[in-house]
């Protein structure tokens, strides 16, 4: 392992006003998306939209630190023949890739999963160095549900996972983002999900520690303090911000270069605000920035709608989703900016 290098990197993929591209769908995730703007999910299709925001030069060049791919991706070539990987490369991005293989049933945790892929895990890592990648990511889903969900055993589970996980990764001179996600849905309260937020950080850097993962050349990839989707409460931004920094600081070492959101199932505009919200507070000792998937592309999403006179329009949307981003990386976005644009 060489901490240096995997520092370096980690630090490029939260620089000043930058953040990441989470375009690492599944198949089976990037169908739904498709279903929804009435595309069909064919190979050809996937790389067309993926080719699309790759090739988005001024979002990829001054916005997007680093793009995680999809097995299938990392391996397709843009219609000229040039390889996806080269496309994000040639902006100054970084190649990521999901190595996770989806969350499993648990056993006599009924409702709950782990996330599996661990066997082989060092092999395949090797390979995706060789395609270009140079950070990873796990993701590992905790549910919040009546009956005492998430159970110990669940969270137990997770957090181990990821630290072999990220163990691994860093053997392998790849930078782990490590992504415990506390699921929004459900119908519990905002202290709720500070509850289960601030108990799996916790046991999620332990696991860290005994499995002697550097947390220099790591990034955190977790939710945001919320209600619950169904709990029919809103929240307010600067509570979701206050919230979510308090329970960062509580659980996150400042060893760890970044922390770097999902967006979950909140809207665009309140994944941005928040993390402007979070930035604004000031006086942080990790850089805080996105890794969104939903919220970065349900805008271009819906205007290609898998039509080439389209392209142009979908680049613009993912262009201004990626500029607000950025401004709320440096604390500086308010709603105003998104009609000016
Ligand atoms: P969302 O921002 O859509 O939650 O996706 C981020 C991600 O990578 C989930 O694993």
């Amino acid at each position: 392992m060489q901490l240096e290098a995997l520092n370096k990197i980690a630090t490029q993929m939260v620089a000043p006003g930058k953040g990441i591209l989470a375009a690492d769908e599944s198949t089976g995730t990037i169908k739904k998306r498709f279903d929804a703007i009435g595309v069909e999910s064919t190979e050809e299709n996937r790389r067309d939209y993926r080719e699309l925001l790759f090739r988005t030069t001024d979002a990829m060049q001054n916005y997007i630190s680093g793009v995680i791919l999809y097995d299938e991706t990392i391996r397709q070539n843009a219609k000229d023949g040039t390889p996806l990987v080269k496309l994000i490369e040639q902006a100054g991005s970084i190649p990521g890739i999901k190595v996770d293989k989806g969350a499993k049933p648990l056993p006599f945790c009924p409702g709950e999963t782990v996330t599996e892929g661990l066997d082989g895990l060092a092999d395949r890592l090797k390979e995706y160095y060789g395609l270009g990648a140079r950070f990873a990511k796990w993701r590992a889903v905790i549910d919040i549900a009546p009956g005492n969900i998430p159970s110990y055993t669940a969270i137990m589970a997770n957090a181990h996972a990821l630290a072999r996980y990220a163990a691994l990764c860093q053997e392998a001179n790849i930078v782990p983002i490590v992504e415990p996600e506390v699921l929004m849905d459900g119908d519990h309260d905002m202290a709720r999900c500070y509850q289960v937020t601030e108990l799996v950080l916790k046991l999620v850097f332990e696991q860290l520690y005994f499995h002697r993962v550097a947390l220099e050349g790591m990034i955190l990839k977790p939710n945001m303090v919320v209600p619950g989707k169904k709990s029919g409460r809103k929240a307010s931004v600067e509570e979701v911000a206050e919230n979510t920094v308090r329970v960062l600081k509580a659980a996150v070492p400042a060893a760890v270069p970044g922390v770097a959101f999902l967006s979950g199932g909140q809207s665009d505009e309140e994944a941005t605000a928040h993390l402007s919200a979070m930035n604004a507070l000031g006086n942080l000792p990790w850089t805080l920035t996105f890794s969104y998937g939903r919220a970065l592309q349900a805008a271009p999403q819906k205007a290609w709608a898998g039509k080439a006179e389209n392209v142009k329009a979908a680049q613009a949307a993912f262009a201004h989703r990626a500029r607000m981003n950025s401004l709320a990386q440096r604390g500086e976005w308010s709603p105003a900016l998104e009609k000016a644009a």
